[in-house]
């Protein structure tokens, strides 16, 4: 018996993994997160298969789930909006398996900030422009952020950010990012990116607030940064014809 965790992407159902779909289709009982997680990848369940809301229960509730379906021998896919490898909550839920003993594995998901990157057909890094991406968020009500990620401290990299379960602090962030960007600095909030309802706002740090539609309050992605309207960065060597690499060989112009 294992319990399978799954990034099913961040929402359109065809940006689901193959090998997560098979896994799905496979397990009897199903756990997922709530409403991010669309009702197209329920579908791949099994026609008899239990499938439970996650958002209701605590973490131990999940927990005795688990321990439920390992007493009876039962598969779970436990199902995780985007990604498991940031804010997934999926660190505590392996730490209380592991100490019960029950197996585990881990199938990766399109995460959502590259989904949203996707939305506006952008790249974040740019040579010349920014060679790094920083996934962060600003402190909510159950989270801290530790001292050191403070946005003062990203946004003097000069990196592209990509900003998650903030949007309620739009105002706090262009506040914050001003001082090292410029006022003009690009940003981009995608709602919801991948579904169907899926809006994109584009402005710059000091037009951005006024831009906002009342109703995005959650499920946003803000990126900021010179990537995301500068044409004027350099070629990658990747193609460069003077630029010989190991696939590629002889190619360099002497
Ligand atoms: C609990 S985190 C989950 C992140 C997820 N594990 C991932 O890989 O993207 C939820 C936050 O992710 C972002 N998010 C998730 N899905 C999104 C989507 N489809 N479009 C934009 N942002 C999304 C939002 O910032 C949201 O507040």
């Amino acid at each position: 018996m294992t319990v399978h965790f799954i990034g099913a992407g961040p929402g359109a159902a065809d940006l689901l993994t193959i090998r997560g779909q098979k896994i799905i289709s496979e397990c009897p009982i199903c756990l997922y997160a709530g409403s991010l997680i669309p009702e197209e990848i329920l579908a791949f369940c099994p026609s008899n298969a239990t499938i439970i809301n996650t958002a209701l229960l605590d973490l131990d509730s999940i927990i005795d789930e688990c321990v439920k379906a390992s007493n009876a021998g039962l598969d779970v896919a436990r199902l995780h909006s985007g990604d498991l490898s940031i804010w997934s909550a999926m660190g505590e839920q392996i730490r209380k398996l592991k100490e019960a003993n029950i197996d585990i594995s881990v199938t990766p998901g399109v995460p959502s900030f590259a989904a949203a990157a996707a939305s506006i057909d952008k790249e974040l890094t740019l040579p010349g422009l920014a060679q790094s991406v920083v996934l962060t968020r600003t402190q909510g009500r159950a989270s801290a952020m530790p001292d050191d990620e403070s946005l003062e401290n990203f946004a003097r990299t000069g990196s592209t950010l990509a900003i998650h379960l903030s949007i309620h602090n739009l105002g706090y962030i262009v506040e914050k990012l001003i001082p090292f960007y410029g006022a003009n600095c690009p940003i981009v909030v995608i709602f919801r990116a991948s579904w169907a309802d899926q809006q994109i706002i584009k402005g710059e740090l000091y037009t951005i607030e006024n831009r906002m539609p009342k109703e995005i309050e959650r499920t946003a992605i803000i990126f900021v940064g010179r990537c995301l309207d500068n044409d004027q960065f350099n070629n990658s060597r990747l193609y460069a014809t003077d630029y010989s690499r190991r696939f590629r060989p002889g190619t360099a112009q002497e």
